[in-house]
């Protein structure tokens, strides 16, 4: 079956990168060529290469043996916004413009009818009005943060989680022969997936995410309590977005080039100085940081970005343009790119994740 009228189309990943993001690029590459007999253009580093023409055809020999491999063959940034991007005019002056023209300009140069855009709401939303100028754009999400609504999970979550679980299990270890409290901060931006899930699968003692403010008086009262029962230490992780009550998220950087204004990180040396104070007991604290985004993706995720890039080249073929792939269990589907991005997925403090876990102990400090 030949793609409805389209013969070559472009994928780039967009935005922070994430495990799984290579799977995606090679199920597109696979699926386009020996499945659909189309040409595929690999546009590096996300939008900006699409403005400076940075395109060059991707095989399937380009894709061999990169489905373990995290990052992106195709690199990545996200600190290119096309419609406000910083251009120095003739004058030397930097000043940002709408690269829309250059845009349809260069997909035209390149023959590309067709674009598979795999990133998170940032790329979306530029998908989407790429759509709306008229360019065939089909979206695929992707994002540690798992905070898209209009999919049950993105790739790239499992692994992260994975990831923070594997440093949980090991700072048990150490936390104990030192009675000490350790305190972990994860990633997630403004939502507590990661925290959560983690935090459930590395036996936390406490989990403070942003979807639920805390109060410093219970979170001491359960670590007291555990020194009480003889358990002289315990494990605290903390989102990067998470802020207590009546407090604001800790901001480490304020930031005029990215999607996001603002770049968030501090909070868990807050809470474990906190806790050192309130508590009196030795505390620790270490961020995680970018080791969420990096490395092999979980057989999860490779199978997640495997079903997503087929899909999406799928969604190209039946001319089923300004939709976003997602995973609606246990099949993948589709959305429109608008409903795609309209709304952000946080954790239900009544939901059965956040139940099951207060009803294992956990505290979440409310
Ligand atoms: O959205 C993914 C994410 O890793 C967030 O969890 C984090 O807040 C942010 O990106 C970090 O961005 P950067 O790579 O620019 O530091």
């Amino acid at each position: 079956m030949m793609g409805k009228g389209v013969k070559r189309i472009g994928v780039l990943t967009g935005g922070g990168d994430c495990p799984g993001l290579n799977a995606v690029i090679r199920a597109v590459v696979k699926t386009a060529v020996n499945r659909y007999d189309l040409e595929v253009m690999g546009i590096n580093d996300g939008f900006e290469g699409l403005i400076h023409g940075w395109i060059k055809p991707l095989t399937p020999a380009d894709v061999v043996g990169i489905l373990p491999r995290g990052g992106t063959i195709l690199g990545t940034t996200n600190r290119a916004n096309p419609f406000q991007y910083p251009w120095k005019d003739e004058n030397g002056v930097t000043r940002p413009r709408d690269c829309t023209p250059i845009i349809l300009d260069n997909l035209a140069k390149y023959g590309i009818e067709a674009l598979v855009v795999i990133g998170g709401d940032g790329s979306l939303k530029v998908a989407r009005e790429l759509a709306q100028q008229g360019v065939k754009i089909v979206g695929v999400p992707k994002t540690i943060d798992n905070d898209l609504n209009a999919t049950d999970v993105t790739f790239g979550f499992d692994t992260a989680v994975n990831t923070a679980t594997e440093a949980l299990d090991k700072l048990h270890t150490t936390a104990e022969s030192h009675h000490r409290v350790m305190v972990l901060e994860v990633m997630g931006r403004y939502a507590g997936w990661i925290a959560l899930e983690a935090g459930l699968a590395g036996g936390a003692d406490v989990i403070l995410i942003p979807e639920i403010p805390y109060d410093l008086s219970k979170v001491c009262a359960k670590i007291m309590s555990r020194t009480e029962q003889g358990k002289k230490f315990s494990i605290v992780v903390v989102a990067e977005g998470a802020a207590p009550k009546g407090g604001s998220m800790v901001v480490s950087e304020y930031v005029n080039d990215t999607f996001d204004p603002v770049r968030l990180g501090g909070i868990g040396k807050k809470v474990a100085q906190d806790i050192a104070a309130e508590c009196a007991v030795e505390t620790r604290s270490l961020v995680l940081g970018h080791l969420q985004r990096g490395g092999s993706p979980s057989a999860f995720d490779r199978i997640l970005a495997t079903r997503f890039g087929a899909a999406a080249v799928k969604l190209v073929v039946e001319g089923r343009f300004g939709r976003m792939v997602c995973l609606r269990t246990p099949n993948i589907d589709s959305v429109d790119l608008d409903e795609a991005v309209r709304e952000m997925k946080r954790v239900d403090p009544e939901g059965d994740l956040v139940y099951a876990a207060k009803s294992v102990g956990i505290c979440f400090g409310d």
